[in-house]
């Protein structure tokens, strides 16, 4: 399978990868390059099914060194790497996931920490906890605000990252179905994310959820979502005619996971930097559907859809020369579950 991810990664080896918002996920470690702050890191990670990682043992901080080794941090402000603990009063540190954060209460252990006089801020304006690349896992209290690069744990159980493996998917490939499995969506147009039963006709299905996917910013550039429609039996139930979401309706409630029978389901509204709006989809429990679940998140084959067409390995190429320090990438994420 041609997927762009491997035509884009190959091409973009020699290539300063500051612009782009790539990750590498693995069952530990989420590592999102987009720089935010701490509220919005903290969000980017939940609507992944995550939390920001914490650190807990000496050997999971060698763990997160090695990994944190291979990233790139070049659009992170002071290159730094934010991980999930902060103190919102004065050097109460905390882990954003709620693990117990050990003694001493208010420095916690020697490890932790880049050096014996830090944290020093975190009474004043560094509330913080940051890493780098060659601070083999080691902190830094710093300011919530920086724009930084970030680290999303372990999926949280049930939440939408917890596919096979428990990897997430964020940031290029942008598609995971319930087996795990990464891909990119190469085909503009109208397609079937999920079908339950596997096979139903739209007009005899539990449950279908049908994306309009478009390129945005130009043929082979990046596929976002423009409106998801959640059709079928088990919708009906809930509201007359399904669900309908657009870019253009930005309704609060579409943030919360809706119930549609056993499975859940929460479509979340992002914005480029450039202004562009887009729709992202998270699926869970799909392995209490009862049902086989078709469509491109489920059973259903995605060669097809996630090749990219010979017209598109030229202008790949180039998009990936050009992109220098510009606007960050972003794309529609649709990631499933079983769990
Ligand atoms: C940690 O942060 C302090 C500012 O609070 C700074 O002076 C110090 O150089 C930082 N440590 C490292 C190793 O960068
Ligand atoms: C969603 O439903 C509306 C109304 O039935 C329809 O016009 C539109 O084409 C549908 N879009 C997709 C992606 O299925």
């Amino acid at each position: 399978m041609l997927s762009r991810f491997l035509l884009v990664g190959a091409v973009l080896a020699a290539e300063a990868r500051a612009s782009q918002v790539m990750s590498s996920s693995q069952a530990e470690f989420t590592f999102v390059s987009d720089a935010l702050d701490y509220d919005d890191s903290v969000q980017r990670c939940r609507d992944l099914g995550m939390e920001m990682v914490s650190i807990t043992s000496e050997e999971q901080q060698a763990r997160l060194a090695q990994f944190l080794s291979t990233q790139s941090t070049a659009g992170s402000q002071h290159g730094y790497i934010r991980v999930g603990l902060h103190s919102p009063g004065s050097c109460d540190w905390q882990w954003t996931d709620g693990n117990a954060f050990p003694d001493p209460p208010n420095r916690g252990p020697e490890w932790l920490w880049i050096s014996a006089g830090e944290p020093n801020g975190c009474s004043s304006n560094e509330k913080c906890a940051m890493t780098r690349t060659d601070w083999n896992g080691k902190l830094n209290d710093s300011k919530c605000w920086y724009l930084t690069y970030f680290v999303c744990g372990a999926a949280t159980a049930g939440g939408a990252g917890a596919g096979a493996g428990g990897a997430a998917a964020v940031g290029d490939p942008h598609l995971q179905n319930i087996h795990g499995e990464r891909f990119d969506l190469m085909k503009a147009g109208e397609h079937v994310l999920i079908s339950i039963p596997r096979g139903a006709a739209a007009d005899s299905a539990l449950l279908r959820v049908q994306a309009d996917a478009r390129w945005l910013g130009g043929q082979c550039a990046d596929m976002y979502f423009q409106q998801l429609n959640v059709t079928g039996s088990w919708a009906e139930a809930k509201q007359a005619g399904g669900y309908h979401y657009s870019v253009s309706q930005h309704d609060a409630k579409s943030l919360e996971w809706v119930a549609f029978g056993k499975v859940e389901l929460k479509v979340v509204h992002g914005r480029a930097d450039s202004g562009l709006l887009y729709l992202n989809l998270y699926v869970k429990h799909l392995g209490r559907a009862g049902f086989t679940v078709g469509g491109l998140l489920g059973e259903d084959d995605h060669g097809d859809v996630s090749a990219a067409p010979d017209s598109c390995a030229q202008r790949l190429a180039l998009v990936a020369g050009t992109r220098g320090g510009g606007g960050a990438e972003v794309a529609s994420v649709a990631v499933a579950s079983l769990a």
